[in-house]
């Protein structure tokens, strides 16, 4: 079991490979339960399968969605909440009923039996046939900060500085980024029939050659992947630009 390496040239390459990769599965699949990911990565992803949905009648009436992750004390309303991003980004432009989309709500009154009942609605639902990931530079996958076993599930957790740090473009002053979110955990990630990791430019390096080559460790988050049977990573040539490297000097 080996993560699949795809490197194609540009972000936008990225781009039509995963909307593709999607929209194959939807039509194989029309009930598809589709893992989705927010952070800036997947949007122009997200901007292609609404072309597919206006020029190609690709249609999500049947799928069923469910999101990584949301922010611990933002509403819906708040425009850095991931609810308000999927709307935003893609929920709006399409077909999909919004009883089939499933984002762990921030603001529950019990986290614990939210975490509970998302892994609930996973279940019932099939089960994730594909999810798509970005990646932290410290190697998070959703909010799995270093730390997260790889049998770790949904749940309550706090947010790394360098997260916070990292998040804090998307807001007016850093001390407003959320300090505590509720994610899946890496187990729950998993259990997906196929994961799909889209990481492009630079910065992001150092974080998919740690990933794809390093020891797998919850120091490493996404090293976790090395073990699903069925992980590709979707990269552009910057982010890419560590895997000879890495490799060379294992
Ligand atoms: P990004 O976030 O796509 O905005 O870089 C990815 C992540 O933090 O998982």
């Amino acid at each position: 079991m080996a993560i699949q390496l795809d490197i194609v040239e540009t972000p936008d390459k990225v781009a039509q490979k995963a909307a593709s990769i999607v929209a194959n599965l939807i039509q194989a699949k029309p009930n598809a339960v589709l893992g989705l990911a927010t952070g800036s990565t997947p949007v122009p992803t997200y901007k292609r399968l609404v072309q597919m949905h206006r020029k190609n009648g690709l249609s999500f009436a049947h799928i069923t969605t469910f999101n990584l992750d949301e922010y611990v004390g933002l509403p819906e309303s708040h425009e850095q909440s991931y609810r308000f991003f999927m709307h935003q980004n893609f929920f709006q432009h399409i077909d999909i009923p919004p009883e089939q989309t499933h984002i762990p709500n921030g603001l529950a009154p019990d986290p614990d039996q939210e975490c509970e009942a998302f892994e609930s609605k996973i279940q019932s639902a099939g089960g994730v046939d594909l999810w798509l990931l970005g990646i932290g530079h410290n190697g998070h996958i959703a909010f799995n900060e270093p730390g997260s076993s790889s049998d770790s599930r949904t749940r309550l957790i706090s947010i790394a500085p360098e997260t916070i740090t990292a998040n804090s473009r998307f807001f007016d002053h850093p001390s407003q980024v959320p300090r505590q979110a509720l994610t899946v955990g890496v187990a729950t990630i998993l259990e997906a029939g196929k994961i799909l990791l889209l990481a492009t430019g630079k910065d992001k390096a150092l974080a998919v050659s740690k990933a794809m080559n390093g020891p797998v460790s919850p120091n490493w988050p996404a090293s976790a992947l090395q073990h699903h049977p069925d992980c590709t990573f979707i990269l552009d040539q910057e982010a890419a630009s560590l895997m000879t490297f890495t490799h060379s000097t294992r």
